[in-house]
């Protein structure tokens, strides 16, 4: 944007605000470039007119915590220039940004003859932007909280809930060995593997309220795992009626297999609670595009209540149900983003839900472990303080 119509600039008398456009400075910040350290002594408002800026406060060595995102038309800098304090946050360019620097001491100058309704407006724009910062920042600490009880909780119940596993694995394995038929063996298998998957779960929660995973990427036959899923919940889908079909094109992809078969239980559990045991039909459909291969799980069931789908990737939001955590989709989208996908949904009342997940097609070599937080970045605002 131009800087003449820069909100800044525009709370200004004509003859102030060509003073100011004088006084800029423009600058051009190439992505990832610090604009100016925590602590720093101000001597300039930053105007931003193209690009973002992103602001961060340093929470241990190394780590920062992003607080706040600057976009097109905002302005930064301001606290410091009005009480002279250090910088309370670290900025830096994200994307590539073009800010018009102003000096502090002239800006004071100027500021020192301003009318009153400049001033006012300086003031409403400040304030507001406070408010919200201030109202993000709680936020943040609450669902950090929420996070930490999360995995303090889940920490004390694992060990406990350890140990009937390790009884469930070694009594099918000894029915195994005692009645080596083929239909035993198989059920016998089956009870393995769902035990092992419980446990799966629990560490999966564990892993969500830690906020990290490792990713074990390798490559995967997407028609195998739905294979080995349809497997794992066949007792499943005929004790709650569901008429389970897949149309499955023979893709391979690079992902962590138990992380993506986390991604559809989750999903497919989801659509068959909201059944309520009346039974339905859930059909998932997998296609090799030219850069992505997309999964589209869909169900004939009553939908996602309205009210919740601008919220439903967000932890801990359920609705509608007994026992709910609501981190069965953030979980998924989670661990979809940290393979480079998307997941989205489409939903109406009483015909049903699709969720669309794409992952990139295996095409050149990735790490093999990836080190990546599954809970992603939170949210910003938009809005500024430094
Ligand atoms: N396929 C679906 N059909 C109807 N409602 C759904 C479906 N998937 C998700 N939902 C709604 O979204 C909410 C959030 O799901 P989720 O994040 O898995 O948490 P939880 O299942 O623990 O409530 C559910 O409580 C339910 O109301
Ligand atoms: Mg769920």
């Amino acid at each position: 944007m131009d800087l003449k119509s820069h909100r800044f600039i525009s709370y200004f008398e004509p003859e102030q605000a060509a003073q100011l456009c004088k006084l800029a400075a423009l600058e051009n910040f190439p992505d990832g470039a610090v604009i100016f350290e925590e602590g720093e002594i101000p001597d300039f408002l930053y105007l931003v007119l193209r690009g973002q800026v992103t602001f961060s406060k340093r929470i241990g060595p190394e780590r920062y915590q992003t607080v706040a995102v600057a976009w097109e038309n905002d302005f930064f800098g301001e606290f410091g220039v009005l009480d002279g304090q250090p910088r309370s946050a670290r900025a830096v360019a994200f994307k590539e940004a073009i800010l018009a620097k102003i000096p502090r001491d002239k800006l004071m100058e100027i500021l020192q003859n301003v009318k009153g309704s400049v001033v006012l407006n300086l003031f409403g724009y400040i304030i507001q932007h406070l408010r919200v910062t201030t109202e993000q920042y709680v936020n943040q600490i609450v669902h950090k909280e929420k996070m930490a009880l999360v995995g303090e909780m889940v920490n004390t119940i694992m060990h406990d809930f350890k140990g009937p596993f390790t009884g469930i694995q070694l009594a099918s394995s000894m029915l195994r060995d005692l009645h080596p038929d083929e239909e035993t063996a198989e059920w016998c298998d089956l009870i393995q593997m769902q035990s092992q998957r419980m446990l799966a779960m629990a560490d999966e929660v564990l892993e969500f309220a830690r906020g990290t995973s490792i990713l074990k990427k390798e490559p995967i036959n997407l028609e195998r795992l739905i294979q080995k899923f349809e497997k794992l919940n066949r007792i499943y889908f005929d004790s709650a009626s569901v008429k389970f079909s897949t149309q499955v094109e023979n893709v391979e992809i690079m992902a962590d297999e138990n992380k993506l078969l986390r991604v559809l239980q989750n999903l497919i559990n989801n659509a068959v609670e909201a059944f309520e045991n009346r039974g339905g039909r859930i059909e998932l459909v997998v296609r090799a595009f030219e850069e992505w291969a997309e999964i589209k799980i869909s169900d004939n069931g009553p939908g996602i209540p309205e009210a919740i789908w601008e919220r439903l990737f967000e932890p801990f939001v359920t609705y509608g149900k007994r026992g709910g955590t609501g981190l069965g989709t953030a979980i998924a989208k989670s661990i979809i983003d940290a393979h480079g996908g998307e997941i989205s949904f489409h939903s109406q009342s009483g015909e049903g839900t699709t969720f669309y997940i794409r992952l990139p097609l295996m095409k050149t070599v990735m790490p093999k472990n990836t080190q990546t937080d599954i809970r992603g970045e939170l949210n910003s605002t938009g809005q500024v303080f430094a």
